[in-house]
């Protein structure tokens, strides 16, 4: 049996914090459920950490239903959440309706995340009541990051804060059950949480929130290029494996594997 809403909303109130990290695969997905951590988003970051690209914008419905497939056969008993991919819900409510009821239909998963503020209060109304659970997502937002000028920290300026505040409101009153704060300054995040009902989930968002989420290629040392400054490598898979290659490779080379005991007689 999986975690519930009702159980995240229980942690919340209890001071609990909530625990939750991107997966694409049933490997990981098991591994995760081993750690005991309450949430996974099958992320559409796996456009930048799966498919090696620059940006999520070119991630399909049908990739995040298949990477969450993977997860959901790894895994029981984290929240499972998938984001809306870009393009699935920008153009008419009636588009991302079918999505988000896609994507649990097939995927089996728990929920699903969008980006935006006011202008998705009216889907994520549709979404919530045709049965599927939405997660918000403010702040640095990578769907547009084109309209974003890049990766920044969001939410720096009075107008931009109000602005995010106001968003996050009308996201809870419209029934979502949680939010994603994105790369916002600490003092922000932490407003928006004393404000609100629902667990506030944090990315670069500081302390202050309900929960954090990393991308697991970033906080186990497996991914390429600069780091963001809130991004922790607590592991250092990325030199394991390529120690554990390398042996795989001198042990092939000089004959010492397979050894006799791993041949078939
Ligand atoms: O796609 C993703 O991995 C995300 C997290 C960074 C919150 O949206």
């Amino acid at each position: 049996m999986s975690l519930t809403i009702a159980d995240l909303y229980r942690k919340k109130e209890s001071g609990e914090k909530i625990t939750m990290i991107t997966t694409y695969d049933a490997t990981f997905a098991r591994l995760v459920e081993a750690a005991g951590i309450d949430m996974i988003l099958i992320g559409d970051s796996l456009g930048n950490v799966m498919q090696g690209r620059g940006s999520t914008l070119a991630v399909t419905l049908d990739d995040v239903i298949y990477h969450a497939q993977c997860v959901m056969r790894g895994c029981t008993t984290p929240f499972v959440v998938t984001d809306m991919p870009f393009g699935s819900y920008q153009a008419s409510d009636d588009d991302g309706v079918r999505a988000g009821i896609r994507i649990l239909k097939e995927s089996g998963c728990h929920a699903v995340k969008l980006e935006g503020g006011m202008r998705c209060v009216p889907l994520v109304k549709r979404l919530v009541d045709a049965g599927v659970p939405v997660m918000g997502h403010l702040g640095l937002t990578p769907q547009s990051v084109n309209t974003l000028s890049g990766y920044h920290v969001q939410g720096k300026a009075d107008k931009d804060a109000e602005t995010l505040f106001n968003d996050a409101l009308a996201l809870e009153k419209a029934g979502a059950f949680s939010i994603v704060l994105e790369c916002v300054p600490r003092s922000l995040a932490e407003r928006v949480q004393k404000a609100l009902s629902v667990p506030v989930i944090g990315i670069g968002a500081g302390p202050d929130t309900a929960g954090q989420v990393l991308v697991l290629q970033d906080m186990l040392g497996l991914s390429l290029g600069k780091k963001a400054k809130f991004v922790r490598q607590f592991g250092n898979l990325g030199d394991m494996v390529i120690d554990a290659f390398k042996s795989y490779v001198s042990c092939v080379k000089d004959g010492t594997y397979p050894s006799d005991k791993e041949s078939y007689h």
